[in-house]
């Protein structure tokens, strides 16, 4: 018999990426491609959701014929993706109404505040289990519907098409216009403030208060569980598996336990705490939301703490302010300095996130003085990842009632060991890594393999988990207490920014 395996779609902010797996969860093949990010406006964040579906055309032939591998020899496809991104489309044509809005956009600020002012936006948090912020779908389906000539009268006729990510990459992989399937998974649909928490199903009163049309919607359906049969890339493999990529990550960690936790470190950086069946909802800032939900079975919740920027600041200090010119020097450049100097910055690029909700915060470099060099500059960039996890942490620690003992973590940003030390001494607990550092893609491939029996069960894919790398705290605690201070004071430097 020839070997079989796994191919994960991993469709990223930056990029998207195929990778095809063995049953050892191990990489046999790796294609990426990127794609252009449009930045039309000061705050506008936009992706063109047909160069990312060509971009998928291209790269997954190429990993599965990389692998050594014939279509027939692929058990199933799982996807992982960018949440939160909208993209609606015309349902006959299967072009998309303008760019997709990606999940940095804060276009939908001033929208947002209004909503905040209309009577009965209490319920909105109650029944989604998200604050009422720019980051989720469901403003923004709205913000496009009201500022497209035409666009609510021909969706309110069903003849536009609203997807996060997978669903339009499921919806062109099973055939398109002619005849392609319009499905989401229920951690996309989490993330779109159109569900209800604990339903699992769209719920009437969200979509009457953001004003949407059901028509538009896609169906919701497991995590783990096989959608369709792809007609288009890679012919006749079943779509076996979707989730937002975080939760991806959260499966592909095994964080399968309630009370386990781990942090992806990509653009930005999400930290995800299993708490099992049970819904636990945030009183310090965080959002509940679905964790994975497996065919037949009842759905596990999660606590997130997303931030924004993370690795994306790195990437501006190289490409806007060019005091580097890869994303690895710039360890080497904080290494130059003992310390900081002084120096704190808060990447409130778009707002802050968790556990604050500001959208009109922006950034600030605050305790500037001609002492400053660049390498104190290229700390305060990293040091800036570890205190917001840390805000992040002491928020799930409060909501939880329980301390986090361990933090697994992933994502490029991980390659950093002065970063990875950081955060170790800011929290307090030992940081670890896997072996295989893909883990939101391994979390798709996860899924699909065991929704084909590919994979028996969660207990063989803990088997899987090996630890490649660890850090432990020794950061004096005064310093610690000091600092902190010190950067919780430079966050208040950054609200109030936009006037409202
Ligand atoms: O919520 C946004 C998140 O899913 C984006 O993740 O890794 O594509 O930046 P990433």
């Amino acid at each position: 018999m020839p070997e079989r395996y796994v191919v994960s779609i991993d469709q990223g902010t930056t990029s998207t990426r195929c990778i095809v797996f063995d049953r050892r969860g191990q990489l046999v093949s790796v294609v990426q491609r990127e794609h252009q990010q449009y930045f039309p406006k000061p705050g506008w964040v936009e992706h063109d959701a047909t160069e990312i579906w060509r971009n998928v055309e291209r790269i997954v032939p190429r990993a599965v014929a990389q692998a050594g591998a014939g279509p027939e020899q692929i058990a199933a496809i799982g996807i992982a993706n960018q949440r939160e991104t909208t993209v609606l489309w015309d349902r006959r044509t299967g072009v998309p109404y303008g760019n997709a809005i990606v999940w940095q956009d804060t276009r939908t600020d001033s929208l947002v505040d209004e909503l905040a002012r209309v009577p009965g936006v209490e319920a909105v948090s109650q029944r989604s289990g998200l604050p009422l912020a720019t980051y989720f779908s469901g403003p923004r389906i709205r913000w496009m519907l009201d500022n497209t000539p035409g666009l609510r009268e021909r969706a309110e006729r069903g003849d536009v098409l609203f997807g996060t990510m997978e669903t339009w990459l499921v919806w062109n992989l099973t055939g398109g216009p002619e005849g392609g399937i319009h499905i989401t998974d229920v951690t996309n649909a989490s993330r779109t403030m159109l569900m209800d928490i604990t339903t699992l199903e769209w719920d009437p009163y969200l979509l009457s208060f953001f004003g949407i049309p059901a028509s538009m919607l896609p169906e919701i359906r497991s995590s783990a569980q096989v959608y369709g049969t792809s007609r288009t890339v890679l012919p006749g493999v079943e779509i076996a598996a979707a989730l937002g990529d975080q939760q991806a990550a959260l499966f592909g960690q095994t964080c399968f336990a309630p009370g386990e936790a781990k942090c992806t470190y990509g653009t930005g950086g999400f930290l995800l705490l299993n708490t099992g069946r049970e819904l636990v909802r945030s009183t310090h800032g965080l959002l509940s939301t679905v964790g994975y939900r497996i065919d037949g079975e009842a759905p596990v919740y999660a606590l997130e703490g997303p931030i924004a920027i993370a690795g994306s600041l790195v990437q501006w200090f190289r490409d806007r302010l060019e005091l580097i010119s890869t994303a690895p020097e710039i360890e080497t450049l904080a290494r130059s300095v003992d310390n900081n100097g002084g120096c704190y910055i808060v990447p409130a690029f778009s707002g802050l996130f968790a556990p604050h909700w500001r959208s009109e915060a922006r950034g600030v470099i605050v305790g500037l003085t001609s002492y400053i060099t660049k390498g104190h500059l290229a700390r305060a960039v990293l040091e800036a990842t570890g205190w917001q996890t840390r805000e992040v942490v002491d928020a799930m620690n409060a909501d939880s009632g329980l301390a986090l003992r361990t933090l697994k973590v992933d994502g490029g940003m991980t390659s950093d060991n002065l970063l990875m030390q950081f955060i170790a001494d800011v929290l307090d607990v030992p940081v670890v890594r896997p072996m295989v550092a893909e883990t939101v893609s391994l979390g798709a491939a996860y899924a699909a393999g065991l929704a084909v029996g590919y994979w028996p069960d969660l207990e063989g894919l803990r088997q899987n988990w090996h630890r490649a790398g660890q850090w432990l705290p020794a950061m004096d605690p005064q310093r610690r207490a000091q600092e902190y201070d010190n950067w919780q004071r430079a966050v208040e430097r950054a609200f109030g920014w936009i006037k409202q």
